[in-house]
């Protein structure tokens, strides 16, 4: 069945040790009883996994992998693959990133090969695309996304709706304090679904879920999740505090019945 809860995912970047993630986890999990109507989505550190599978094991409450490697296995020091990641109990990975992308210099070409690894272990995927600050103002956002989007999903014959999400994430309005208007997300939102059925002609792209990151706090949570198009949010900053990150789960439940 399709599954059209705001995703309201976690991104813990290099912070929080097991010890701190895992009560973060048990704490969520009894709060999330009442918030049926989203989808929560962890994503700690690898060292971390673990940890959470044992705090999450009676909960709703998902959880995945921030990287992987697109190999099955080898010599390859300090990576994770797909089957470590399911072997922590993971559903989810996150690729590509813009810290991926531009602090560790992933490529379009490393990202397209890690998305079939992902998909094809039995992993369901964030696959983040965005532009830098200078792109936008140089005009060219739309042109980023396309060449995105069509280079990390080349040679995919298909999309996989249920099991692939979209995280628009403007560089610009990571970790910043600056956050995209809602005008400037939804249009962007509208972008990728238009060069998403480019790509893929046969795609109902209206059930592809695109998730809105880059500096969402619960005081602008309802404004962007009021916006046709914005699925939920991936969190940086704000996922860190479990007050502030059950308060934008609250909020975008509560938005999200108005707005159906
Ligand atoms: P912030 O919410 O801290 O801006 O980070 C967004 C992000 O990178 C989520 O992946």
């Amino acid at each position: 069945m399709n599954d059209n809860r705001p995703i309201i995912a976690a991104n813990w970047k290099m912070y929080k040790t097991p010890q701190e993630g895992h009560q973060f986890a048990q704490e969520l999990a009894i709060k999330a009883l009442n918030l049926t109507g989203v989808r929560f989505i962890l994503f700690p550190s690898a060292t971390g996994l673990f940890h959470i599978l044992e705090a999450l094991k009676d909960s709703s409450v998902e959880f995945g992998g921030q990287n992987m490697h697109s190999a099955s296995e080898g010599a390859f020091t300090g990576e994770t693959s797909a089957s470590m990641l399911l072997a922590c109990g993971c559903r989810w990975v996150i690729i590509g990133h813009s810290e991926r992308r531009h602090i560790f210099h992933e490529t379009d070409a490393d990202l397209c090969a890690k998305i079939p690894a992902a998909l094809d272990a039995g992993l369901n995927v964030i696959l983040c695309i965005g532009e830098l600050l200078e792109e936008r103002q140089a005009g060219s956002t739309e042109e980023v996304l396309r060449q995105q989007l069509q280079d990390d999903l080349a040679g995919m014959e298909s999309f996989p709706v249920e099991r692939l999400v979209i995280a628009y994430e403007p560089v610009w309005a990571i970790g910043t304090g600056v956050v995209a208007t809602p005008e400037q997300a939804g249009e962007a939102h509208a972008r990728v679904r238009v060069i998403l059925q480019e790509l893929f002609p046969d795609l109902p792209v209206e059930r592809v879920r695109i998730l809105y990151g880059g500096s969402v706090k619960s005081a602008n949570a309802a404004q962007l999740i009021k916006i046709p198009g914005i699925d939920g949010f991936l969190i940086g900053g704000a996922s860190l505090d479990i007050d502030q990150y059950v308060k934008i789960a609250e909020i975008s439940q509560i938005e999200t019945k108005v707005k159906l």
